[in-house]
């Protein structure tokens, strides 16, 4: 694992001088872990959200679990609450982005410093169901907050990219600058991001950084629905004794990249001064390669003392699937170079941590 300083230190100036950060997409799952750890860093946040996927008791568990966490100062938990105002709106809706660039609490408004675009559709599956509703949050909501950041002329505005975007180029490890053909709509949707950004940046001057995320996972990651994820997904089947069905042979490989890890990414992007560093795109995963099968024996691993049924668990064998990329691992070189970053969790440690929350979580009983 790499060196952490730089973060160790942007969190420690954070904390002496607080910013004003807007979190689209903020009731979902990487929202929400960005919204705690910046209300943990008594940053001022503003939090847009449609709940299309994301949760109401999304925002109530950050700033709970900020609240009791080590970096939060033990004042109380009102004030807190007042660091973060939550907008519920619509990224589709151009006055909507441009009401979220400004911070209030009472009379007090505040423009907003960096912003951390998550909001979209996630989900190669739900792209290729419904290719028209994830274009319009992921392409017309995107190119939204893009004109609203530029005209309210915020310092840095860091967007969720995505590994996707690597569509069928054979190379291994990921290396930015060489992409193939996107897969699947919800490809060509990241895809089109990264083109925006970089024509804002050579028409407007525009400044942001887009972060090719590799398949991140920790605490609430939904496991309901027909396009969850695969770890919460599958810890929710063995926890209940159903099946888990692997698409493939389970040699398919992925870059799995804990939650931690891809806040860290977002803070040193939003923050980072170093002019090479900004109009660029970054992979945000490990550098780790683990195949569908390694997950499978990971989790079963961390779960089987507390659940002896699954001493003689094993998953069930189907058809790969539409769209799916066989292989995906990433360089993360770049990252590490230009904005110091330095993952501080391999896929076992960061399955490790979040374990307690599934299990509360995900276990009816
Ligand atoms: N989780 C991953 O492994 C991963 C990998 C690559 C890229 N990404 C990208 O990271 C971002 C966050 O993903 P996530 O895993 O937290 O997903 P998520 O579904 O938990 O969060 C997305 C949030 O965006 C909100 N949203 C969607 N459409 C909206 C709209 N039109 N207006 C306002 N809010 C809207 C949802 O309600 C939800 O709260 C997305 O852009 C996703 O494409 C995620």
């Amino acid at each position: 694992m790499q060196d952490s300083t730089r973060y160790e230190e942007l969190k420690r100036t954070l904390h002496a001088t607080p910013k004003t950060w807007l979190i689209t997409g903020v009731a979902g799952f990487i929202g929400s872990n960005l919204l705690e750890t910046l209300l943990t860093l008594n940053q001022r946040v503003v939090g847009l959200d449609n709940f299309a996927t994301g949760h109401r008791h999304n925002l109530a568990a950050a700033v709970d679990d900020a609240s009791q966490s080590d970096g939060w100062t033990g004042r109380p938990r009102s004030e807190l609450e007042s660091l973060f105002h939550f907008i519920e709106g619509d990224i589709r809706d151009l006055d909507t982005c441009r009401q979220a660039m400004t911070w209030q609490h009472g009379d007090t408004r505040i423009p907003v410093d960096y912003l951390l675009h998550q909001a979209a559709l996630g989900s190669v599956p739900r792209s290729i169901d419904d290719p028209i509703t994830t274009n319009q949050a992921n392409i017309d909501g995107y190119l939204n907050m893009l004109v609203a950041a530029r005209d309210a002329k915020v310092s840095r505005f860091v967007y969720a990219a995505s590994s996707s975007t690597y569509g069928d180029h054979p190379d291994l490890p990921k290396i930015e600058d060489r992409i193939g053909n996107p897969l699947s709509p919800y490809a060509v949707t990241k895809v089109v991001n990264e083109l925006y950004a970089d024509v804002f940046a050579r028409t407007y001057g525009f400044r942001s950084i887009g972060l090719r995320y590799f398949n991140i996972f920790g605490k609430r990651q939904d496991p309901n629905g027909a396009y969850a994820a695969v770890i919460p997904k599958w810890i929710d089947a063995m926890i209940a004794n159903q099946p888990v069905y692997i698409n493939g042979d389970g040699e398919t490989s992925r870059d799995f990249c804990y939650i931690a890890n891809t806040i860290q990414a977002n803070l040193l992007a939003a923050t980072t001064e170093n002019p090479d560093a900004t109009n660029q795109v970054y992979n945000v995963a490990v550098g780790d390669r683990t195949t569908l099968n390694d997950l499978c024996g990971f989790l079963l691993k961390h779960l089987a003392e507390a659940y002896p049924h699954l001493n003689d668990y094993k998953p069930i064998y189907r058809e790969f699937r539409a769209g799916d990329v066989r292989h995906s691992l990433a360089d993360i070189g770049k990252a590490v170079r230009l904005l110091g970053y330095a993952p501080s969790y391999r896929i076992d440690a960061g399955l490790k941590e979040s374990m307690a929350w599934y299990v509360a979580h995900l276990d009816p009983a």
